[in-house]
């Protein structure tokens, strides 16, 4: 039938507290081998990350973490490699924004950056801020805390042995991979839009755009004065994945909206493709498209002042 269902979201930035807690966790829920969950040691550690992030609460600084030298050395590991290939493909956005995070949050070979001061460094950029998230969130989830320009960021490191490539979004992904970009105001209100197009849609639109998200934000590439070029934060993470998209044309391809409402989003193994933009104006085009086809009987807004979603009937 044509009857709008309703769906639970959140109107208030404190709501966002309520939907913490649905995760899915490496060798729990998320599918995998990986020697992190047959790893005692690992296992009882990551256990603390997920106490602080359900302990979370909007608004509250985000705890200090003292990150053991495991963690530090393969930060450092992974740090050295990807910078070399930052130069050489990742988009002018990230270029640029990098030494800012080196200069203001402390972004080195040496030093596991803390949430806590990127999210105060982005909140004077582009207003966003962090909240510490256990794990892997569902995409309605995920995504409303974007339309409060609140990005959920996991705080533990990647297993020892998965320096390259982990099934498992961590801090190194956050930090190197999203960080960069939410500096951006083009990219930071794309974001937003995305979260705002979420709020109160029906399951199946959540699902489209949370593929759109995964093949831009997640997995783009653009083109830049003619040479392809990466803006997706799974890229910017990932060592192997990276040098594979980049240097891998039979895999890249014109970004195209249908194609990628059909693509599966691979969460724990490579990408199939690797979509080209024009630009991040381009994917907001390609987005506004698509928001102004979901259906739901009223607008939304965000009030920044109150820090709430305004519905406005339609
Ligand atoms: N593979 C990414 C890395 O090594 C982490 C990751 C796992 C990821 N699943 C993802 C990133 C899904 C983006 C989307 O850093
Ligand atoms: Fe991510």
């Amino acid at each position: 039938s044509d009857e709008y269902e309703y769906v639970w979201f959140p109107r208030k930035i404190t709501d966002l507290d309520n939907i913490a807690h649905r995760v899915l966790i490496l060798g729990e829920e998320l599918d995998d081998d990986s020697p992190g969950s047959n790893d005692p040691e690992y296992r009882k550690r990551r256990k603390m990350f997920t106490q602080v992030a359900l302990n979370y609460k909007q608004g509250t600084p985000i705890p200090i973490i003292n990150y053991l030298p495991s963690e530090k050395q393969t930060w450092g590991k992974v740090y050295k490699k990807l910078s070399s290939l930052y130069v050489k493909y990742a988009c002018r956005e990230f270029l640029s924004n990098f030494p800012l995070l080196s200069m203001y949050c402390n972004y080195n070979e040496n030093n596991i950056p803390q949430l806590e001061h990127v999210s105060a460094f982005l909140k004077e950029t582009t207003g966003f801020t962090l909240r510490p998230v256990a794990g892997y969130l569902s995409s309605r989830d995920f995504l409303s805390g974007l339309a409060f320009r609140v990005f959920n960021s996991t705080q533990y490191v990647r297993h020892p042995s998965l320096p390259f490539y982990t099934p498992e979004p961590d801090c190194i992904h956050e930090l190197l991979g999203h960080m960069p970009l939410l500096a951006d105001r083009n990219f930071a209100a794309f974001s937003q839009e995305i979260g705002l197009a979420s709020i109160g849609a029906s399951n199946a639109e959540v699902e489209k755009l949370s593929k759109l998200y995964f093949f831009t934000v997640e997995f783009g590439l653009c083109r830049q004065e003619g040479v392809v070029k990466a803006y997706g934060a799974g890229l910017f993470s990932s060592a192997e994945e990276f040098e594979h998209a980049m240097t891998t044309p039979e895999k890249q391809r014109e970004f195209n909206l249908e194609q990628i409402m059909d693509m599966e989003c691979k969460v724990t193994t490579f990408q199939d493709y690797y979509y080209i933009t024009e630009s991040f104006t381009d994917a907001v085009q390609q987005l506004r498209q698509y928001a102004a086809n979901i259906k739901r009987p009223f607008g939304v807004r965000y009030n920044p002042y109150t820090q709430s979603i305004e519905t406005v009937s339609t």
